[in-house]
């Protein structure tokens, strides 16, 4: 099944489903460094989420069905902005900016593989530790300590998408896609925030404006971003 592409009038039902939508877990849980992100907390919830998906996809069938465009209705923004505290006062402006550190060095995951990843503690310590950057700050002693105890920093997670959503970053890395277009400008960044709904009209239209009208480093490559439900849900 393939979205209409054409756009129609503005389509006020079907009507968003209910409560239920919202039954999977958000990100209270916690990454440990180099640990699968893909963990626990994504499948708490699962029977619900699908459920919900199942009765969703009936209503977004009988849209399509009845001539309206599934994504002329917006979900809403939840979790644009999100940036919760971490357990370490790392920096993505001070690494990423400032030193100038390319970001598939700590996400080595991103181009190869579904997950970016999070650096399991050892990428850290190639630097810290030798304990010669900035001795006495309490922020890297908690660094020198969790390496010489072997433990590993609880980052928490801040994007998540639900578990009936595929999304793979290697798809879209190995094919030029930057960062930043999803990411925004992480550089610049004290503390992470997210900065895209993440929301399913927000992949399916880049996926479309991509396949009409990809950018210029990307005109030479055969650009097919499929608009299938399939593809992003299986
Ligand atoms: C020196 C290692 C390092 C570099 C370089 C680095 N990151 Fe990170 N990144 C981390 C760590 C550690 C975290 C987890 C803590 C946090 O969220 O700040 C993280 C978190 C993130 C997250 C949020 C993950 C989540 O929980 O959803 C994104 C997105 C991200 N980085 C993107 C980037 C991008 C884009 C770049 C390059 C511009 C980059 N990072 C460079 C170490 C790094
Ligand atoms: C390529 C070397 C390098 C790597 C890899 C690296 N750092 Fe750093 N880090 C530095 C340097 C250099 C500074 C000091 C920057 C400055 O002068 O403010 C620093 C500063 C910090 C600070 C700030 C300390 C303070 O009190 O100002 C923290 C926290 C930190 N790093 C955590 C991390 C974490 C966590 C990782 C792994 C995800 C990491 N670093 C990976 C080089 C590195
Ligand atoms: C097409 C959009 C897109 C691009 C391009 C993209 N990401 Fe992501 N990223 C996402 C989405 C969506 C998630 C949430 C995935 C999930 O919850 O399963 C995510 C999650 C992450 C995470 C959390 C851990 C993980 O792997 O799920 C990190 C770290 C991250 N991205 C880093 C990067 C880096 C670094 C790059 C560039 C090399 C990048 N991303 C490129 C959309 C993107
Ligand atoms: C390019 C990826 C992509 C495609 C194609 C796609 N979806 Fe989604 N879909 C998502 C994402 C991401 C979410 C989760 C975020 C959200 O709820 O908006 C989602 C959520 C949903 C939900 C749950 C809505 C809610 O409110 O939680 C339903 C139902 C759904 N999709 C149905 C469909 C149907 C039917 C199609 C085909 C006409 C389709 N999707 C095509 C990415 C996609
Ligand atoms: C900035 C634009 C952009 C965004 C945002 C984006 N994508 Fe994509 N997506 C692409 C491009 C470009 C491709 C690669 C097409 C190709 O390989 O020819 C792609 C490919 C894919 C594929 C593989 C499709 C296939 O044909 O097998 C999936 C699945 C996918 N994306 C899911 C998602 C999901 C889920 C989201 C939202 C969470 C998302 N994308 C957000 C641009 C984007």
């Amino acid at each position: 099944m393939k979205l209409a592409s054409r756009r129609t009038a503005p389509c006020h039902s079907p009507v968003p489903p209910g409560p239920a939508r919202r039954a999977h877990a958000w990100p209270t849980a916690e990454v440990s460094a180099g640990a699968n992100v893909d963990a626990a907390a994504q499948r708490r919830g699962t029977a619900a989420a699908r459920l919900a998906l199942a009765c969703a996809c009936a209503s977004a069938l009988v849209a399509l069905a009845s001539g309206c465009d599934v994504i002329d209705y917006q979900l809403p923004s939840y979790h644009k902005g999100y940036s919760p505290k971490q357990p370490v006062a790392y920096s993505h402006k001070v690494h990423a900016g400032d030193l100038k550190i390319d970001c598939k060095y700590c996400h080595f995951g991103a181009e190869k593989s579904r997950h970016a990843g999070i650096p399991p503690l050892n990428v850290c310590m190639n630097c810290h530790k030798q304990k010669l950057i900035k001795p006495d700050s309490p922020e890297i002693k908690k660094l020198t300590d969790a390496w010489e105890r072997g433990e590993a920093i609880r980052w928490v997670k801040v994007h998540h998408l639900p578990d009936f959503v595929s999304f793979d970053h290697s798809r879209h890395v190995s094919r030029g896609v930057a960062c930043q277009t999803c990411h925004g400008t992480i550089e610049t960044m004290e503390v992470v925030a997210q900065a895209n709904t993440l929301a399913m009209g927000w992949c399916v239209n880049c996926h479309r404006e991509y396949n009409r009208n990809p950018p210029p480093q990307m005109a030479d490559k055969d650009i097919t971003a499929s608009t299938d439900c399939y593809a992003c849900h299986h």
